[in-house]
C-alpha cells in the first residue's frame, strides 16, 4: 500500500472506531494535516451521527464546512469527547512530535479539551526516539532570535521557517539534532523560554490510542 493508501485507510479507521459513541450533541475535535483529511473526508460519510466540530486550524475548517460539517469556535463548547489527529513522529508512550504543518498550538489547545486523544498516522511515523524529525517551536515573532540563542544552549540547531505565520500570527523554528531523552521535560523546558507560544512536544498530553496504518492493516496501539 502506499502512504496515501495507509492514510487514507487510518482516517476511515479513526471514523469506525468514534461512530458507535457519537450521538446528535457531539461534537468532535479535529486535526490538521494530509492524515488528518482523509478522517475529515471519512466523517463527511458520517456527518448525520454527530453535530459538529472545533478545528485545530483555518485550513481543517473549512475542509470541514465543504462537508456541511458545522464548525464551532471552542469556548462555545464544554469538553470534547474526541480529539483525532496526525502526527509527523510517535513512540511507544504515545508521545509525539507535531506542528509539521504549522498548527501545533491550536492542536495543543483542542487536544487539551479533549477526553481521548486518537492519534491516527502510517507506519513511518512510529520511532524509538523522538527526534529525528525537527522540533517545531512556535514564538511571538520579535522573540525569533532571542528563542533560537536559547534553543542553540539546549543543543538543537533551530532553522526560521521562511515565509510561514500561523493562524495565531506566529514564526515556526524547526530545531534539528536534538537528543529527546525525556519529552516531557524538554516540552516543559522549551515553554518556559520567554516568547515561545509553544513546541510541537506532546508529551504532557500524549495520545491515549494509535491507530497506526500498516501494510497488515490498521494497527490499535495503546500506551505501552
Ligand atoms: C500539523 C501536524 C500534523 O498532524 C503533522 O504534521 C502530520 O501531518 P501529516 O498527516 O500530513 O503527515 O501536526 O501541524
Amino acid at each position: 500500500m502506499t502512504q496515501d493508501e495507509l492514510k487514507q485507510a487510518t482516517g476511515q479507521a479513526a471514523a469506525d472506531y468514534i461512530s458507535t459513541h457519537l450521538d446528535s450533541d457531539s461534537i468532535i475535535g479535529v486535526g490538521t494535516g494530509s492524515t488528518a483529511n482523509c478522517f475529515i473526508d471519512a466523517l463527511g460519510r458520517i456527518s448525520h451521527l454527530f453535530d459538529g466540530a472545533v478545528a485545530s486550524s483555518e485550513a481543517s475548517a473549512e475542509r470541514l464546512k465543504q462537508h456541511g460539517i458545522p464548525v464551532y469556535d471552542l469556548n462555545s463548547v464544554g469538553q470534547l469527547e474526541f480529539y483525532i489527529d496526525g502526527a509527523d513522529e510517535i513512540n511507544d508512550r504515545l508521545e509525539m512530535i507535531k506542528g509539521g504543518g504549522a498548527a501545533l498550538t491550536r492542536e495543543k489547545i483542542v487536544a487539551a479539551c479533549s477526553r481521548k486523544f486518537i492519534c491516527i498516522a502510517d507506519a513511518s511515523k512510529l520511532v524509538g526516539m523522538l527526534g529525528t524529525f525537527p522540533l517545531p517551536v512556535e514564538v511571538i515573532p520579535m522573540a525569533r532570535s532571542h528563542v533560537a540563542r536559547e534553543l542553540v544552549k539546549l543543543g538543537g540547531d533551530p532553522v526560521y521557517r521562511e515565509g510561514v505565520v500561523t493562524d495565531n500570527g506566529g514564526h515556526i523554528l524547526d530545531v534539528y539534532n536534538l537528543k529527546i531523552q525525556s519529552p516531557a521535560d524538554l516540552e516543559t523546558r522549551i515553554n518556559q523560554i520567554t516568547g515561545v507560544i509553544t513546541n510541537g512536544l506532546f508529551a504532557l498530553r500524549p495520545a491515549d490510542v494509535l491507530l497506526l496504518g500498516t501494510s497488515e492493516g490498521v494497527k490499535t496501539i495503546t500506551a505501552g
